[in-house]
C-alpha cells in the first residue's frame, strides 16, 4: 500500500502598507463616529495602499516574508496559489504578476476567488495537490485590496474593509499529525446578492453607466450576512474539528474571519470557546477578505500565541456564501 502524504507548513508571513485610516479620518469623510463602528464593528483602523501600488505588490512582500521564515527560495516552489477579489488585472492572474517578480519561470500559477473563505479554499487545494504527488511545495497567498473596490460615500461599507496580504508556504511531509489536519468546505449561492460587486464582469461589462451607478463597488446586506456567518461559522468550526480527530480541549487558539467583533464573539459563544482563545485582530485591519486569516495567523505566531506543535483552527466566511475551516498544526 502506498504511505499517505502529509502536509505540513513550512513559513508564514505578512504585509500591510503603511497608511492608516482611522475612524477619526473616516469621521470627515462620511456620516460616521468612532463610537458607531467601534461598538458595531470592534474596528478602530485599517490599512489602505497607495492608488498605484497592485495587489500583486502586497502579495510579493508577505510571500518574500513566508519564503524566509520557511527557509527556501521561491525558485524551490511547485505552483503559487492566490486568493484574491482584488486582482491586478483581471487577466492576467495575479499569480501571475507575482510569479513575474520573483523572476520564475515555468511553474503553474493561478488564482482563486472564493471571497473572504479564499484562503481556506486555498488550504483544501494546496493539501489536494500535495496529497495527490503533484506538487511538493506550495506557496498559498491572501491578498486583497478592498479600498480599491470600497464606495468611499457609502457608510454602511466603507468604514468596514482594509487593504494587507498574508503567505504561507507548504509542503510535502511524511509526518500525518503536522500541518493540515482536516479542513471543512461549503457554499450556498443562492444567497449571492446579499454580498456581490455588480459590476466589471460579464452581467454588466464597464460602461459609462457603470461608473455614474457606482456598481463596481461592494454592495452588502449588511444584517442578513452577520446572521448566516454566525450559523455557518459556527457550523463549519465544528465540522472541521470532528474530522480532525481533535477536541475542543485541544485547541490552542480559533483564528476567525475577521468582519465584525460581535461576529467573533457569538461564534465563540456557540461552540463553547473562550474568547482568550480566539485571536483578534481587527480593530487594526478591518476586514480584509481572503487575508483575514492568514496575517492574522501570522500574528499570532510572532507574538509567541500559537508556537512549535501547537493546534489552531482558521474559520471563515464571506461573498457566495462561502464558508470553510481548517484545523493546523504549526
Ligand atoms: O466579510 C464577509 C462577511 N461580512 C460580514 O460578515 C459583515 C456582516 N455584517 C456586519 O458586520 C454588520 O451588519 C454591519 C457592521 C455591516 C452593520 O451593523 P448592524 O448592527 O447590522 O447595523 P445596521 O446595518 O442594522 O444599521 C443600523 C443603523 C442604521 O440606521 P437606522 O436605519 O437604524 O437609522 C444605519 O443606517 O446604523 C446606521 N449605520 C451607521 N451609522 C453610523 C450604518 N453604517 C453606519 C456608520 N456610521 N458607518
Amino acid at each position: 500500500m502506498t504511505k499517505k502524504i502529509g502536509t505540513k507548513i513550512l513559513g508564514t508571513g505578512s504585509f500591510f502598507p503603511d497608511k492608516i485610516l482611522t475612524n477619526a479620518d473616516l469621521e470627515k469623510i462620511v456620516d460616521t463616529s468612532d463610537e458607531w463602528i467601534t461598538t458595531r464593528t470592534g474596528i478602530k483602523e485599517r490599512r489602505i495602499s497607495q492608488e498605484h501600488t497592485p495587489t500583486s505588490e502586497l502579495a510579493y512582500q508577505a510571500s518574500v516574508q513566508a519564503l524566509k521564515s520557511a527557509n527556501i527560495s521561491a525558485a524551490e516552489i511547485d505552483l503559487i496559489v492566490v486568493a484574491t477579489i482584488t486582482p491586478d488585472m483581471m487577466c492576467p492572474s495575479t499569480a501571475c504578476f507575482l510569479q513575474n517578480k520573483f523572476g520564475i519561470k515555468t511553474k503553474p500559477v493561478f488564482d482563486l476567488a472564493a471571497a473572504c473563505s479564499g484562503f481556506v479554499y486555498g488550504i483544501a487545494v494546496a493539501k489536494a495537490f500535495i496529497a495527490s504527488g503533484i506538487y511538493k511545495k506550495i506557496l498559498l497567498v491572501g491578498a486583497e485590496e478592498l479600498s480599491k473596490i470600497t464606495d468611499w460615500t457609502d457608510r454602511n461599507t466603507c468604514v468596514l474593509f482594509g487593504d494587507g496580504a498574508g503567505a504561507m508556504v507548504l509542503s510535502a511531509s511524511e509526518e500525518q499529525e503536522e500541518g493540515i489536519l482536516s479542513i471543512s468546505l461549503g457554499a450556498d449561492a443562492s444567497y449571492w446578492d446579499l454580498l456581490y460587486l455588480p459590476a466589471g464582469g460579464t452581467v454588466n461589462p464597464a460602461s459609462e453607466r457603470t461608473v455614474k451607478e457606482k456598481l463596481h463597488t461592494i454592495k452588502m446586506h449588511g444584517k442578513e450576512v452577520f446572521k448566516v456567518a454566525v450559523v455557518k461559522m459556527a457550523q463549519v468550526a465544528e465540522e472541521a474539528l470532528i474530522l480532525s480527530g481533535k477536541s475542543l480541549d485541544d485547541i490552542k487558539l480559533i483564528i476567525p474571519h475577521q468582519a465584525n467583533m460581535r461576529i467573533i464573539e457569538a461564534v465563540a459563544k456557540k461552540i463553547g470557546l473562550p474568547m482568550e482563545r480566539v485571536f483578534v485582530n481587527i480593530h487594526k485591519t478591518g476586514n480584509i477578505s481572503s487575508a483575514t486569516t492568514i496575517t492574522a495567523l501570522d500574528e499570532a505566531i510572532k507574538c509567541g500565541k500559537l508556537q512549535k506543535g501547537d493546534i489552531a483552527e482558521l474559520v471563515a466566511f464571506g461573498g457566495g456564501f462561502t464558508w470553510g475551516a481548517a484545523v493546523i498544526r504549526i
